[in-house]
């Protein structure tokens, strides 16, 4: 093997050097064990002795030179590398991503629901719940409401696959359920759904409730019609006009029906009012003591109030909207119309 040609070889190949994987393969052909330098060792020994000692410091030198190379290209190659991993690794966290998750907002029913529970809240009651699969003796029995009466008509309730068990009609169960378990002084509301047989644009066969029940030992009628004067006005953000009627229900006596001026035409008469300028949103009364002393409540000494409401006309009042299915078809562009609330 000869010096000069091998000297060649590496001011040659050290060019062609791009990467750290060929700074290796480069390595090996010149120092590698079967490499030129060891060659060019194996050379001495037919090397005339006196020039010897020459041509083995030339070939260190060269050797020196080889090392002093590979390891500075090494450097240079490897800071290289980090340079482009950093820059093709990049992140900019200040982007924005390329998938925007789309964001949710609360359907309409629950933030009236909310709004309601608020209100309510703010003058001392407490949120009291019961399930939708209702026993029928709390949902009408224990209520005042005879065998023989309508509501209990096949057409209006949904039986389920078990005896003395129904879809509850009305959140009025949860009057029912929260006397038998807590002592008076009670003043709950109780939100939920309720089922019945009934489909129309106003109408649909599962819709929401607010049931509202007092009891303790000096509550009266002009209390009630406070509270809910005090309700309707704030909820409907005006001193809205609020009518009470003379009705009639089972589970209290006496019973009032009330109304509030149409949000919709302010009391001139339109379609939503049917032209009466009034709109009924609650049904009110003096708990029926047959309901109090069902649920173990000394009628002597206590006495209460209960009412109940329909969130989705409530909701379809405040937003103006004439078909109930909407609330349940959850079509986004409806919904995304009340993103802010
Ligand atoms: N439960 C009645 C209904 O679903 C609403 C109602 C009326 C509830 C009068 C009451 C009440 O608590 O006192 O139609």
């Amino acid at each position: 093997m000869d010096l000069v040609k091998v000297k060649n070889l590496f001011l040659e190949e050290k060019e062609r050097v791009k990467t750290l994987k060929d700074l290796e393969n480069f390595r090996q052909t010149f120092l590698g064990k079967k490499g030129l330098v060891s060659q060019l060792f194996k050379e001495l020994k037919n090397i005339p002795p006196e020039k010897r000692k020459e041509f083995g410091r030339e070939i260190n030198l060269l050797r020196e030179e080889i090392e002093t190379f590979i390891r500075q290209k090494s450097e240079e190659l490897k800071k290289l590398e980090l340079e482009q991993k950093l820059k093709s690794e990049r992140i900019d966290l200040t982007l924005p991503g390329d998938t925007v998750l789309p964001v949710g907002s609360k359907h309409p029913l629950s933030a009236v629901i909310e709004e309601i529970t608020e209100i309510f809240k703010g003058m001392g009651f407490t949120v009291e719940t019961g399930p939708e699969i209702e026993r029928e003796d709390y949902n009408f029995d224990m209520l005042n409401i005879p065998k023989e009466h309508p509501a209990r008509d096949m057409q209006d309730t949904f039986y389920v696959n078990r005896k003395g068990y129904l879809l509850r009609t009305h959140t009025s169960p949860v009057q029912v359920r929260t006397m038998l378990s807590k002592k008076p002084p009670i003043q709950i509301i109780a939100p939920g759904r309720v089922y019945r047989r009934d489909d129309d644009p106003t109408h649909s066969p599962m819709f929401f409730q607010v049931e509202g029940l007092v009891v303790n030992e000096k509550v009266n009628f002009a209390n009630m019609l406070w509270v809910l004067r005090e309700f309707l006005q704030k909820f409907f953000e005006t001193p809205v006009p609020v009518r009470f009627r003379p009705s009639y229900f089972p589970f209290t006596e006496p019973s009032t029906e009330v109304d509030i001026g149409c949000v919709i035409c302010e009391g001139r008469g339109c379609r939503v009012c049917k032209g009466t300028g009034w709109l009924e949103v609650l049904g009110a009364g003096m708990v029926h003591p047959n309901v109090l002393e069902a649920c173990g409540i000394d009628t002597e000494k206590y006495r209460g109030f209960a009412f109940g409401l329909g969130v989705d006309r409530f909701a379809m009042l405040k937003y103006g909207i004439d078909n109930i299915k909407l609330f349940y078809e959850n079509d986004v562009r409806f919904l995304k119309q009340f993103a802010s609330l």
